[in-house]
């Protein structure tokens, strides 16, 4: 039976790759990139790109664009599913990257969606990846939970209402996607009960040349504080 294999690729240094994923990357005769503009290059290709520069084999980028309309984003999922069941139909070991984990806010999620309900002929193997926000933790030295402690996972560039109720209930908040509204939560915490102690860490472009890493408090936090990217994790975490 034909085989597709996802690749979490992890936040960007190479060396977080996985053997099985650098193995399944080095088989591929096709590898599937993600990015969001037709020309723009993937994330997820220039993270692995130094793994497959011998084996040579045939790159495909697959266009998502970063929009909310449903409609245009289901007939995106339609399109590159058949692009991939269509290299694997024919024979190819198809590989098909997404930065992190696959199952953490990836296009992966719907292109499997689609997959297992328009085409349930297709094997599918995943390999996961290291997620961003733990490689964060890493760098900054957090413990995103320990003993009894609660953790929210949140997207920051939705309807941010539930924030103040998630928050009253949780001793670690991680703000993930676009870095541009990490200021509007600051004051949701704090109305939370979040105190100035409380634990404050922020990063953007982790493991790339234009890295940032802040560490600090909450009562420390200043409008220069935050970062501007869509690439951006945010920490916040009860003292
Ligand atoms: C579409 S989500 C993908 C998450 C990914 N699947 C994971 O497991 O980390 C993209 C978001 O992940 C976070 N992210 C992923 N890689 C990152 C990096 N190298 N630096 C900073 N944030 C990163 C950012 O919050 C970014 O907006």
């Amino acid at each position: 039976m034909n085989e597709l294999i996802c690749v979490g690729c992890g936040p960007g240094d190479p060396d977080l790759l996985t053997v099985k994923a650098v193995k399944a990357i080095k088989n591929a005769d096709v590898i599937m990139c993600p990015t969001s503009k037709e020309g723009k290059t993937s994330i997820a290709y220039s993270i692995v790109s130094s793994v497959i520069n011998d084996s040579k084999p045939e790159v495909v980028n697959l266009v998502f664009p970063m929009v909310k309309e449903k409609s245009i984003l289901e007939e995106t999922w339609k399109k590159n599913t058949k692009i991939i069941v269509d290299a694997v139909n024919s024979g190819k070991r198809v590989v098909y990257l997404t930065v992190g984990d696959p199952y953490l806010y990836s296009t992966w999620i719907y292109l499997h969606r689609e997959l297992q309900t328009k085409y349930p002929g297709i094997k599918i193997k995943v390999i996961p990846g290291i997620v961003s926000l733990f490689t964060f933790a890493s760098k900054v030295g957090i413990s995103i939970a320990e003993g009894s402690e609660t953790v929210a996972v949140i997207p920051s560039c939705y309807d941010l209402s539930r924030v103040k109720d998630t928050a009253k209930n949780c001793d670690t908040m991680i703000f993930l996607k676009d870095g541009r509204y990490f200021d509007k939560v600051v004051q949701l915490l704090k109305e939370a009960g979040f105190q100035d102690n409380s634990i404050f860490a922020i990063g953007q472009d982790l493991d790339t040349e234009d890295e940032v890493v802040r560490k600090l408090t909450l009562g420390e936090v200043t409008k220069e504080t935050f970062t501007n990217k869509y690439f951006s994790i945010m920490v916040v975490k009860r003292a």
